[in-house]
């Protein structure tokens, strides 16, 4: 089951040959082969040998694709196992292809504000993490001294540096980075945010969001965490940090986080 966001059979199999080396990492780090995957692999061996050669790590992966060897299918059922191929990772497709269809999300357009309403940016330095199109770090330019906007994905850094241009934002720089290994030193930033990317490897991710926050600094995460207490709320709160639920759109309630970093010495 797919997130919905759009048609993936208007999308050609091609369009994976657009994908990055962190993304190709990310999709070949699963461990099992669906059906799926093995048969709209082995009926494009071109995207096989892109992925292998983008990403030499993932070798061990395109062999297990190959082993697989899936029986023939006609055309149609092949086309339908690439449609669902797309399914699994119409997030990841759409910022390559074409990110305006992350922009196009209700759940952007609705509630956009609200996570950051309350937090007064002025005079303030600001990291991004997870940028994507850069909605946030817009937000932020708006008052605060200066913004990065930390993004792994090439196609959305141009994006965003587009945007930026287009709307006269002269204090926001993009930088390539990854949440669990940020490029900045530590005691950076006076607020450090993310949007729908903090959770994989919490205290990983946690360790470097302190890391680069200053002493007495905040840190918010939006991280689109259902309405529940699950494991993502109960490591955040027995971090200490204060939470609200919001209405992310018409009836899907989220919870954000937020703390006030304090570093103990020693
Ligand atoms: C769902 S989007 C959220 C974009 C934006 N923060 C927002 O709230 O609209 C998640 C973003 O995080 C990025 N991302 C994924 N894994 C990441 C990681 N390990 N470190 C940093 N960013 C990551 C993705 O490339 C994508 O742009």
């Amino acid at each position: 089951m797919g997130l919905g966001w759009y048609d993936s059979s208007t999308i050609p199999f091609n369009a994976l040959l657009l994908l990055e080396r962190c993304q190709i990492g990310w999709f070949c780090a699963r461990e099992e082969i669906p059906i799926e995957v093995a048969v709209a692999f082995n009926a494009n061996p071109h995207v096989l040998w892109y992925f292998q050669h983008k990403n030499p790590n993932v070798a061990p992966w395109v062999q297990k694709v190959k082993d697989a060897r899936p029986k023939e299918l006609s055309s149609f059922d092949i086309r339908k196992m690439e449609i669902k191929v797309f399914e699994s990772v119409q997030d990841w497709v759409a910022y390559v292809w074409d990110p305006s269809l992350y922009d196009q999300q209700p759940f952007m357009s609705e509630t956009l504000s609200r996570p950051l309403s309350t937090i007064d940016f002025r005079n303030k330095w600001v990291l991004d993490v997870g940028a994507g199109t850069g909605n946030l770090s817009y937000q932020a330019a708006a008052a605060c001294k200066v913004v990065y906007a930390c993004e792994p994905v090439g196609n959305l850094r141009d994006h965003i540096r587009e945007e930026s241009i287009r709307r006269n934002l002269r204090n926001l720089y993009v930088v390539d980075g990854m949440i669990e290994m940020l490029p900045f030193p530590d005691n950076t930033f006076d607020i450090v945010m993310g949007g729908y990317v903090f959770g994989d490897d919490m205290p990983a991710e946690m360790g470097e969001l302190c890391r680069v926050t200053k002493e007495g600094g905040s840190i918010v995460l939006c991280p689109g965490n259902a309405d529940l207490d699950n494991e993502r709320h109960s490591f955040l709160t027995e971090q200490g940090f204060s939470w609200e639920r919001y209405e992310e759109t018409k009836g899907r309630w989220v919870r954000k986080y937020w703390s006030t970093v304090v570093k103990r010495s020693g």
